[in-house]
């Protein structure tokens, strides 16, 4: 009998024990899930992102495997752009040679050939590069060829993206931006706005942009200085940025609004694949009466001109299939969109007065 009543409670403890253990590991478990930071909060896609950037990652570099991320780390690595995604190459980029070949020298060889600048003191690589200038001239674009071209790892942050979404966790998650940069290398960390950031540090600075400041100076400071991290910022707003900071971009270029040779060369690279009309188009009309359009203002141009060939296409082959009273055209019907003409452009061209107007070649 009393050996009955032992075997009872021995299986009966041990359906407790066991009991006490699943309940362990169950609330181990959600608390992890809590701790997760801001991941836990986090959508669904951009842990997908997550998880795919890590796997591009891990597949070019299978070290990476051994590698473990932080929670804060998991997030910076949604804003990893690895290069197969990065579609921008120097030639995309027009009338910015001189300036490409000198960001070669600083950015570009540091992350690739690192055995160069490590042996001699005098070619240490810059810890930061800087591309100012005025809105829509090739900054963002130029940041991205350089992380291409270059084959490192590509962080881009914005840092308001940063001072809003992760206000009061932005510590760590600069932190992260660091460490995880560090895991990557070669990286670009590339920062766009850093002036909403870096700006003047004033007294009536919030307890935690001080301190994120703080905190990102000496994270900078600690990067290894063998340039296979590197941080390239850009912004609109030089004049914002505080002392200390410029101190550590200490390679500055000015991206400014393109002149006529420039303009030149940025029509030719944003018509590339499209069809001109060589008797009634002139390039250099445009590229002379677009003065103080940026490059963006002249990718709007082109897609405009484009619009208009494609307007009078679609307008032509409405009538005729209203003359056909059918929604089909017929094969044999000779309509094709037109190639562009200088008058495609030259309703929205500041023309120079300059200009003799029989250059305008307008048809
Ligand atoms: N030099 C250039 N060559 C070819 N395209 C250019 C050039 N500059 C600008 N563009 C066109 O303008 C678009 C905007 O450029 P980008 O985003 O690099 O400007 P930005 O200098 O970063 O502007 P912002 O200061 O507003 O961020 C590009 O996607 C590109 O299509
Ligand atoms: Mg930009």
């Amino acid at each position: 009998m009393s050996r009955k009543f032992d075997l009872k409670t021995i299986a009966d403890l041990s359906v407790l024990v066991g009991t006490g253990i699943s309940l362990y590991y169950l609330v181990s478990k959600l608390l992890n899930d809590v701790e997760a930071g801001p991941l836990s909060g986090r959508s669904k896609e951009s842990k997908n992102r997550q998880v795919s950037q890590w796997q591009k990652l891990v597949s070019k570099k299978p070290e990476l495997t051994k590698v473990n991320l932080n929670s804060y780390e998991k997030t910076v690595l949604s804003s990893v752009i690895t290069s197969d995604e990065l579609d921008i190459s120097f030639e995309d980029i027009g009338g910015l040679d001189s300036m490409i070949a000198d960001l070669l020298e600083s950015v570009v060889y540091p992350l690739m050939m690192p055995e160069v600048y490590q042996g001699n003191p005098l070619l240490q690589a810059p810890s930061g590069v800087l591309l100012h200038g005025p809105p829509g001239c090739g900054k963002t674009m130029l940041a991205k060829a350089l992380a291409n071209e270059s084959g490192a790892n590509f962080i881009s942050i914005r840092m308001s993206q940063i001072m809003d979404k992760w206000y009061g966790e932005s510590n760590k998650i600069v932190d992260a931006m660091f460490s995880l940069a560090n895991k990557l290398q070669p990286c670009m960390i590339f920062i766009d706005e850093i002036d909403s950031f870096l700006r003047e540090r004033a007294a009536t600075d919030h307890e935690v942009t001080a301190m994120l400041k703080a905190e990102f100076m000496t994270l900078w400071d600690g990067l290894l200085s063998n340039g296979r991290v590197m941080i390239v910022g850009a912004t609109n707003r030089i004049g914002d940025i505080d002392g200390a900071f410029l101190r550590r971009l200490p390679k500055r270029f000015y991206i400014p609004t393109p002149n006529k040779e420039q303009r030149l060369r940025i029509l030719k690279v944003l018509l590339k694949g499209t069809k001109v009309d060589e008797e009634n188009f002139d390039i250099d009309t445009i590229a002379a009466g677009t003065n103080g359009l940026s490059g963006s203002d002249l990718k709007e141009l082109c897609r405009e001109a484009a619009l208009s060939a494609a307007r009078e296409y679609i307008r032509l082959k409405r009538e005729f299939m209203v003359s056909y009273n059918s929604k089909e055209l017929p094969d044999d019907v000779p309509i094709q969109m037109r190639p562009l003409r200088t008058s495609d452009f030259a309703r929205y061209l500041k023309l120079d007065p300059q200009q003799p107007i029989q250059a305008m070649a307008l048809d």
